[in-house]
């Protein structure tokens, strides 16, 4: 049992004197490449990683759900006739900062937000209260989507329990709506479908339009090499600011392409859009449209050449995080930089941006002089120490126990 699984059971043991009746988990996830171009509706290749959030739930005599975390001493009640009215208060209440409004704390935002979309995907459900307490051992801030991991757990805990019967794609929405519409981060749906259809040794070529999702076996140990994420420590949240504004950036883009999303411009109509748009919005849909075509080659070469082969293409992504869609930060540039100096193949910010983490790939028995040039790196620059450690693919959401 891992040390979440631990701690979720022993926080639903001391919040309600019994066992629960389940235990139930989903995993954090990398992006290999494909940034900024799910809402797009484009093409990701995210994977998921080892690292869990664990919901241990329980059914009720009521029609209350209670929600705890081993994150914070609060737990926050409420009733399920309650979740519909609590949403949009919670979303007009919202200041800039992003905070929840009083009585709704945000951490408790993403599971309840996961009940209150799962009855409206699944109205016919048999819904009753449920005590659910949740672990993690997903790094917080670090832009391996923390949150999508919660949603995961929550979502397929409570479609067993109240038997709503939805299907893994079905659920990543109920979690995207949650992210959307309770907490208030206007993301697109990578993360969530990463967390749910995670396997072993592959990543998750996702078309973003049809949500068509295809396993593309990655064979990242089998060559030799590994992935390490150097998460720099510098938190963000996408429920503030730039993330939104690069969303909206996007759309105007799309809109004077006269094309209804940025998946129907190519590289080709590249010149035509430097000559209608402002230079802003004409980088941020150049990082869209190539961003994409790299998605495709990155599929295509680690198809016919292996993993050994797509170190470049995670050079290009970054460059074009770094230059057109500017959501690159010092620390991020710093560790992609050191880990490529001291010999990885390729190297990228990877999720949101605005802080998180960066991955490089490299080989198997370079990750401790690697590991020590990113440290050393930071400690120059008088940054906070990054958290290094390496990731493999692996499985999606489950019940565990
Ligand atoms: C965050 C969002 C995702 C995606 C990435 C950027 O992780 O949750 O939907 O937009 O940023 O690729």
């Amino acid at each position: 049992m891992t040390t979440a699984q631990d701690a979720a059971r022993e926080l639903f043991t001391s919040l309600t004197d019994r066992d629960p009746d389940g235990v139930w988990s989903a995993p954090g996830r990398v992006n290999l490449i494909g940034e900024h171009t799910d809402y797009n509706e484009g093409f990701v290749l995210p994977f998921a990683i080892p690292h869990r959030t664990v919901a241990a739930v329980g059914l009720r005599d009521d029609s209350r759900i209670r929600v705890a975390s081993t994150f914070t001493d609060e737990t926050v009640e409420v009733g399920i006739d309650e979740l519909d009215g609590l949403f949009p208060t919670l979303r007009q209440a919202q200041g800039p900062s992003g905070e929840a409004t009083p009585g709704v704390p945000e951490w408790a935002a993403y599971p309840l937000g996961v009940a209150w979309a799962l009855q409206l995907a699944a109205p016919e459900g048999a819904f009753r209260g449920v005590d659910i307490a949740i672990a993690s051992d997903v790094p917080v801030g670090a832009g391996l989507s923390s949150s999508a991991a919660i949603e995961g757990a929550t979502a397929t805990a409570l479609n067993d329990l109240w038997h709503t019967d939805l299907d893994r794609t079905a659920l990543a929405r109920v979690g995207r709506r949650a992210e959307n519409e309770a907490v208030g981060a206007p993301t697109g749906i990578m993360d969530q479908m990463a967390s749910m259809l995670g396997e072993p040794d592959a990543a998750i070529f996702l078309d973003c339009r049809t949500l068509e999702a295809q396993l593309v076996p990655v064979g990242i140990a089998e060559a030799g090499l590994a992935i390490l994420v150097m998460d720099t420590r510098v938190k963000h949240a996408h429920s503030t600011g730039g993330y939104g504004e690069r969303r909206a950036a996007c759309e105007r883009g799309a809109a004077i392409m006269g094309a209804s999303s940025l998946r129907d411009v190519s590289v080709a109509d590249l010149g035509r859009a430097e000559e209608l748009m402002d230079d802003v919005t004409f980088r941020r849909v150049r990082h869209v449209v190539t961003e994409n075509q790299r998605v495709l080659d990155t599929v295509r070469v680690l198809r016919e050449q292996g993993a050994r082969a797509i170190g470049d293409l995670l050079v290009a992504s970054h460059a074009s995080m770094r230059d057109d869609f500017e959501i690159s930060v010092p620390e991020l540039d710093t560790a992609v930089e050191a880990a490529l100096a001291a010999g990885a193949l390729g190297a990228r910010m990877t999720g949101g941006g605005f802080g998180g983490a960066a991955i490089a790939l490299i080989e198997q028995d370079a990750v401790a002089p690697v590991s020590d040039a990113v440290t050393a790196a930071f400690a120059a620059a008088g940054f906070t120490a990054p958290h290094l450690f390496t990731v493999t693919p692996s499985a999606g959401a489950h019940r565990d126990a």
